[in-house]
């Protein structure tokens, strides 16, 4: 086990916002999936966060805040941003919205846009850390570029140990999948990257919402929008109805001879929190690939879709 994990306790909390503020890096729990931290608004700590996963600049990073308040400092709400907001943070939800005037964080952490991704994590670590740390703390999943996400402090461990200060553990993540990115700088909202907020809870509140097309000219508005992404060592083969030789299989609902059930009831939640972890636990040598039985595309559903079609998809 790595020497940088450490149980998140008040003192470990403290000793990460100390780290964070002086520019360090710092895995933290959230309720979607770990986060890797650094100062959003220090260029160092930002391109140091790019640098650990090796990640294409040009995908713009997340700033994490406490409070609404915080958000309101960094970024103009409309009242859009007020009712999602008020319904949904501390949540699941990535709001894109525009940049205000004198805004702190480094452009580095936004790619150069005029606007900035904003939440409010769920997690009561997460929380913590930010308030203690008093910075906007920009944070992608904590994994090597392109890999799968990591739902547990021994995740981060195995794909970015020596690359970063710290690891707070807060235990398993109860999401499972990142955050629902939601662009505001349009008339019509645009779900970039489905996840923990399901679309038709968006819509629900805000009415019909725009779905991005997925592969901009000029490189991908939302890093899920690549087309190989959380992608294991083995070759994924989606809406299997049973395993070919050698293969492992993911189920979902009734499957006899599944090699690991993501939700043996159906349930798309639970479904959801198991996916990142079964996927690495059957990223084995002694499989030729990982088939997964068809999962519904309603609800959370749409999200875990999306993840397995990227990890499925054409590798680099
Ligand atoms: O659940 C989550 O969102 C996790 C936890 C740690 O909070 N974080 C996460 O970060 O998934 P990351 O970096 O893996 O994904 C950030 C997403 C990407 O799709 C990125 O392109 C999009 O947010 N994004 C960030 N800033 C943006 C901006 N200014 N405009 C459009 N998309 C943006
Ligand atoms: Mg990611």
């Amino acid at each position: 086990m790595s020497s940088l994990i450490f149980s998140a306790d008040e003192t470990a909390i403290a000793r990460a916002a100390h780290l964070l503020r002086q520019g360090g890096l710092v895995a933290f729990p959230t309720e979607t999936v770990y986060g890797l931290g650094g100062n959003a608004t220090q260029d160092r700590a930002v391109a140091g966060i790019f640098a650990a996963k090796n990640r294409p600049s040009f995908n713009p990073l997340i700033s994490h805040l406490p409070d609404v308040a915080a958000v309101a400092a960094l970024v103009e709400m409309d009242p859009r941003a007020r009712l999602l907001a008020e319904r949904f943070w501390p949540g699941p939800l990535t709001l894109v919205l525009p940049r205000r005037a004198g805004c702190p964080v480094s452009l580095l952490a936004s790619a150069g846009l005029d606007s900035i991704a904003v939440r409010i994590p769920a997690h009561p670590v997460a929380l913590a850390l930010l308030r203690a740390a008093a910075c906007p703390v920009a944070a992608p999943s904590a994994n090597p570029s392109g890999g799968v996400s990591p739902t547990t402090a021994a995740h981060v461990a195995q794909g970015l140990d020596g690359r970063l200060d710290m690891i707070l553990d807060g235990g398993p993540c109860a999401v499972g999948v990142e955050s629902t990115v939601l662009d505001l700088c349009t008339a019509t909202a645009t779900l970039l990257r489905p996840g923990g907020i399901t679309r038709e809870q968006l819509e629900a509140l805000l009415g019909p919402i725009a779905l991005a097309d997925g592969h901009g000219e000029d490189g991908p508005k939302s890093p899920g929008m690549l087309a190989s992404h959380y992608a294991p060592g083995l070759p994924v083969r989606l809406e299997a109805a049973a395993p070919r030789p050698g293969e492992a299989l993911l189920g979902f609902g009734p499957c006899p001879g599944a090699t690991l059930n993501l939700s043996e009831s159906g349930d798309l939640a639970e479904a959801a929190a198991h996916l990142f972890a079964m996927l690495r636990a059957l990223d084995r040598a002694d499989f030729s690939a990982i088939a997964v039985a068809p999962i519904p595309r309603h609800g959370l559903g749409l999200a875990i879709n999306d993840r397995l079609r990227r990890a499925a998809g054409p590798r680099g």
